[in-house]
């Protein structure tokens, strides 16, 4: 029974000797750490950790003092020298029959899904601020323009100078532009309920495509579509869809300029998500990356793509992101997105196969 629940913690679990030594490791500290179990066994605990001073000092407490600890914070590899992810750790001494200090327990768990939803709520709470203004703003603007682009549209009727006309059809196409950035804010606020039905985002991708040819072919930008031809139909509001990866791919051609490349790659993602039963999976999800070898970004502008307004173009609204974000978490999903200034941008949109 002790070998089942060993073998059955979600969280991985390792035995330490006296001398910082792995003695045994469960499943999931093999999966964990993406390492054989002879690759865990016998190595010093000490090489999981960029940074083991701090968990070498605490172990030595629990060997000498029988002190246990819970929910140290530190960075642990996830595999070796490779990149570090956020773990919580529990250390206790291995006690034998007659009380003597014989190790200690190590147990592991992963806290980056943890720490990427700290940050995502985040994302939503700047959301919640400028949702009530949004709303405020959009009754308050909607209003005031019906009546400007219904008297335009009395005026032209009336003016028969063809010059003026001319001038009425700019206030027709401003008002109209405004209307569309209002309607856009209140989606934001309140999105229209999704309806999930069985989607092919191969499809949804080659008609936005087809949709942006004629800006994309102006500009000379070069599309590069590298699709998974194993991925499999996703539970999706199509429309929805198509207005997050349009977002994405103008954003990518408005940053590339004349002849950029813009890549879309689709895969299967099988790591997305956490366990969550013991017994339970990895929920399955697809990526779509679209890869632009743009302007890029700094730091700062990075910081703030997906805050409502926040805009570095003359004439953008600085809404694509936001309500993408919106929409892609309404999916259970999530954008990550990389860039660095002068090379381009990677954003990466992970979707569940199944919704629940
Ligand atoms: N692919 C990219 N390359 C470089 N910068 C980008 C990229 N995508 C987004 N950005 C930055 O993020 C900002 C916000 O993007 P977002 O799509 O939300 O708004 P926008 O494109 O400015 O306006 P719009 O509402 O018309 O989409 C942009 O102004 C730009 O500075
Ligand atoms: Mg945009």
């Amino acid at each position: 029974m002790y070998e089942n629940a060993f073998s059955s913690l979600i969280d991985a679990l390792l035995l330490v000797s006296r001398d910082g030594i792995v003695l045994k490791s469960n499943p999931a500290a093999w999966e964990m750490f993406r390492r054989s179990p002879d690759a865990l066994e016998s190595h010093p605990i000490a090489d999981l950790f960029p940074d083991p001073a701090d968990v070498e000092c605490r172990i030595e407490g629990a060997l000498t003092a029988g002190e246990s600890y819970s929910d140290l914070e530190c960075l642990a590899h996830r595999n070796p020298g490779g990149p570090a992810f956020p773990a919580g750790l529990t250390i206790s001494p291995l006690l034998g029959k007659r009380g003597d200090c014989q190790g200690a327990v190590v147990m592991v768990k992963d806290l980056s899904l943890l720490k990427e939803l700290e940050e995502g709520s985040r994302q939503v709470s700047t959301l919640s601020t400028a949702e009530t203004l949004a709303l405020r703003m959009a009754h308050e603007i909607r209003n005031p323009l019906g009546g400007i682009r219904g008297a335009a549209q009395l005026l032209g009727q009336e003016l028969t100078d063809f010059d003026q006309r001319e001038y009425l059809d700019v206030v027709i196409a401003e008002v109209d532009r405004i209307n569309r950035m209002v309607e856009q804010m209140m989606q934001l606020t309140r999105p229209a309920g999704a309806t999930f039905k069985e989607t092919n985002i191969h499809k949804v991708l080659t008609d936005i495509i087809l949709l942006e040819k004629d800006d994309l072919a102006r500009r000379k930008n070069r599309v590069e579509q590298v699709y998974d031809p194993s991925l499999p139909p996703i539970e999706a509001d199509q429309d929805q869809l198509k207005q997050v990866f349009l977002n994405l791919i103008k954003n990518a051609a408005e940053a590339s300029g004349k002849k950029g490349r813009i890549q879309i790659l689709t895969r299967v993602n099988s790591g997305y998500g956490i366990k969550t039963r013991p017994q339970g999976r990895t929920r399955q999800g697809v990526v779509v990356e679209i890869i632009d070898s743009g302007t890029g970004m700094d730091a700062e502008t990075l910081k703030n793509v997906f805050t409502p307004f926040f805009t570095t173009k003359k004439k953008g609204t600085g809404l694509g992101l936001a309500l993408s974000l919106k929409i892609v978490e309404n999916h259970s999903g999530k954008i990550k997105i990389t860039s660095e200034k002068g090379l381009g941008t990677t954003v990466q949109v992970l979707l569940p196969i199944r919704q629940r």
